[in-house]
């Protein structure tokens, strides 16, 4: 591994206002880093047990740092510990630092701003609790949360943690019946939701959608409605209650309970190669560690900063990078209610200028759009607080990457392109801001105790040194790994450990180039990114073929400017079925209604066929081919049972 580089990429050194202002970054060399890395590697038990020991507060202490291997899939770390994740992000701050700012609210109007300091949010969080635990949410239950950008929603996760109940978040983009499967799954008996939510000065109608979930989810007692807008809603007695009612009834003291370090956390469901969606859970204690660490070390977070993640807290990285990982630091972090474009497409520039923040953490997708729209939308700003800023969720390419960095980051700021996974817990590869010079497009080095593979896809060979392109796979477990697929552990098995023997698959390509940078290629299963949603194409298929007029359907990713990928669904139709016009728009609502707006496919074709090989199996690449215009490169079509 080295950081020297006299490659044909350019590379970006790391800036001097990093290395020669203030704060000093935690890591200021590449030597330093490369130093820490091959300890976390070879000794993980005597590092993550300092760091363990060090950043987290327990109620007991752990024995054993790390037992079980990724060949048998058992990993679990800090084995007798036991501690409270609530009380590692709220009480001990709010004990040390009563008066600091924990969240910052930007609502969706601009000018529409809350501040909750660490006391009031322990305050807040204990209420919710001591309601929880009036409803009868005990230990290990499942609470759903469906909800709007808004304090209560990390209100009532840290409440779940407080109690030792797993909150399941399910993104309020998501339909109806996607929420309705989610809730069923886990078995919910409390959901939490808004009368209604807001976003780019609509109104959302949440809670609506909660009671056409619930019509198919016997297991709900009780939903707990935040008021958001006022606007009237429909009301179920006996089973709906207001949340401000039931707060008033309850003091501001919750005990926390203590739970064991490999209890669950959360739950959080994603999208794989195949249809249903899965629950992919996470422990209490490993997965606080990676949260706590790598918000520390790759936004380099120091004392006073103003930590700003633009991601919906639906999605893992609104988990750990708005919500775990600035608490578990005693940071301030930003609760961001709107769009990027609302009311105009300075909206980030403005919260960044308005609340003076340092990190800035978001998706290429906006920064896509943003560039787009043109930089007449950032004059005038005043973003100098900045040292460092992310970016997440899908490869960002060299041209929205020198944007960001040249108008955003003024040339000053370090650039962190971040790679991980729902199941990853937390960022795996990452420059670090003082210390490893980038390359636009690259995610460079893997953070403390990551050892990355690239496998030869077919044999599984692990592919050493550099120059080596293949699938990216993890070789030995890190603390915030994903333990198992709630109720299903063999899927858990059979996705991401029994692939390659040994490993953790992650399902990207990657490449090491020729100075040990790695360069995440993109998904190689049937998984489309879509603006950094991540969608299975078995599951889009699934919701095309519920339309009565569908025989079959095909979907594919096609490559698009703006979101990374799009979606491109083919379909046949039933015998005596004849396209007609409105039948694509009937499609693409069908999809809409059956996972959510944010999966609406770009292009429907009606199609006579699909192209099958002789045993029925529908060819996804050739299809995938035509739509990114790469006719020429069919490949081999001759196993199909109709060429032309
Ligand atoms: O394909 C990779 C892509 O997003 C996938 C994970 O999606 P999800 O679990 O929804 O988590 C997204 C936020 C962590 C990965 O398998 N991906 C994520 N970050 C990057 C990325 N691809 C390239 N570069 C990244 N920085």
């Amino acid at each position: 591994m080295t950081a020297d580089s006299s490659a044909s990429d350019p590379v970006f050194p790391v800036p001097e206002r990093l290395l020669n202002g203030k704060p000093t970054p935690f890591v200021s060399s590449f030597e330093e880093y490369k130093k820490l890395w091959e300890e976390s590697v070879q000794d993980p038990t005597s590092f993550f047990g300092k760091l363990g020991r060090e950043t987290l507060t327990w109620s007991k202490p752990f024995e054993t740092v790390m037992s079980g291997s990724l060949l048998e899939g058992d990993v679990a770390w800090f084995l007798e510990g036991e501690l409270n994740a609530c009380y590692n992000c709220v009480d001990r701050h709010a004990l040390a630092q009563p008066n600091k700012v924990a969240i910052i609210h930007e609502g969706d109007e601009p000018g529409n701003v809350r501040k909750i300091t660490y006391s009031e949010l322990l305050r807040e969080v204990c209420r919710l609790a001591n309601v929880f635990t009036s409803l009868d949410v005990r230990k290990g239950d499942t609470v759903a949360i469906y909800m709007p950008m808004v304090p209560e929603t990390v209100m009532a996760m840290l409440a779940c943690a407080r109690i030792g109940a797993v909150h399941s978040v399910v993104f309020a983009g998501f339909s109806s019946d996607s929420l309705r499967d989610r809730i069923n799954d886990c078995g919910a008996r409390l959901v939490l939701t808004a009368d209604e939510g807001r976003r780019g000065g609509k109104n959302i109608a949440t809670k609506r959608i909660v009671d056409e979930a619930l019509k198919g989810s016997p297991s709900v007692d009780h939903v707990l409605v935040l008021r958001r807008t006022g606007s009237e809603v429909p009301w179920a007695d006996g089973r709906d209650l207001w949340w401000h009612d039931e707060i008033e009834k309850t003091r501001p003291y919750c005990p926390p309970t203590n739970v064991n370090a490999e209890d669950p956390l959360f739950l959080l469901y994603t999208s794989g190669s195949t249809g249903t969606p899965k629950g992919v859970m996470h422990t209490t204690a490993g997965y606080l560690l990676g949260a706590a660490l790598t918000l520390k070390y790759i936004f380099d977070y120091h004392e006073n900063d103003v930590y700003a993640c633009m991601a919906d807290v639906g999605w893992i990285t609104g988990h750990t990078y708005l919500l775990y990982g600035p608490l578990m630091n005693g940071a301030t972090t930003v609760v961001f209610e709107s769009t990027p474009t609302y009311p105009t497409p300075s909206r980030f520039w403005d919260l960044i200028q308005t609340h003076k923040v340092t990190q800035f953490y978001t998706a290429p997708t906006a920064i896509r759009a943003l560039r787009r729209l043109g930089d007449k939308w950032l004059e005038g700003y005043d973003l100098s607080t900045l040292r460092v800023i992310g970016s997440v969720g899908e490869p960002i390419n060299p041209e929205a990457w020198h944007w960001y960095n040249e108008k955003v980051g003024r040339n000053v700021c370090a650039v962190v392109d971040t790679y991980w996974q729902t199941e990853t817990g937390s960022i795996v590869v990452s420059p670090l801001p003082g210390a490893i010079s980038t390359k636009p497009g690259s995610a460079t080095f893997p953070f403390f105790g990551i050892k990355p593979a690239v496998l030869d896809p077919q044999s599984g060979k692990e592919l050493e040194g550099n120059d080596v392109t293949g699938v990216l796979a993890i070789s030995q477990p890190w603390p915030s790994m994903a333990r198992t697929v709630y109720k299903n552990h063999n899927r858990y098995l059979d996705t991401y450990l029994k692939p390659y023997k040994g490993y953790y698959f992650t399902g990207d390509g990657a490449t090491r180039d020729k100075d040990g940078y790695i360069w995440i290629r993109g998904r190689v299963d049937d998984v489309i990114n879509v603006s950094g949603h991540r969608l299975s194409t078995a599951e889009i298929e699934s919701a095309l073929i519920l339309h009565p007029a569908v025989a079959e359907a095909a979907v594919v990713g096609g490559n698009d400017e703006l979101t990374g990928q799009c979606i491109h669904a083919y379909c046949t139709l039933k015998p005596n079925v004849e396209d007609s016009e409105g039948l694509e728009k009937e499609l693409s609502l069908q999809v809409r209604k059956v996972i959510g707006p944010f999966a609406t496919p770009k292009r429907i074709y009606v199609v006579p066929d699909l192209p099958k090989t002789r045993s029925g199996k529908i060819m996804r690449r050739i299809l995938r081919k035509i739509v990114n215009n790469e006719q020429d490169q069919l490949g081999d079509t001759s196993t199909l049972a109709e060429p032309a």
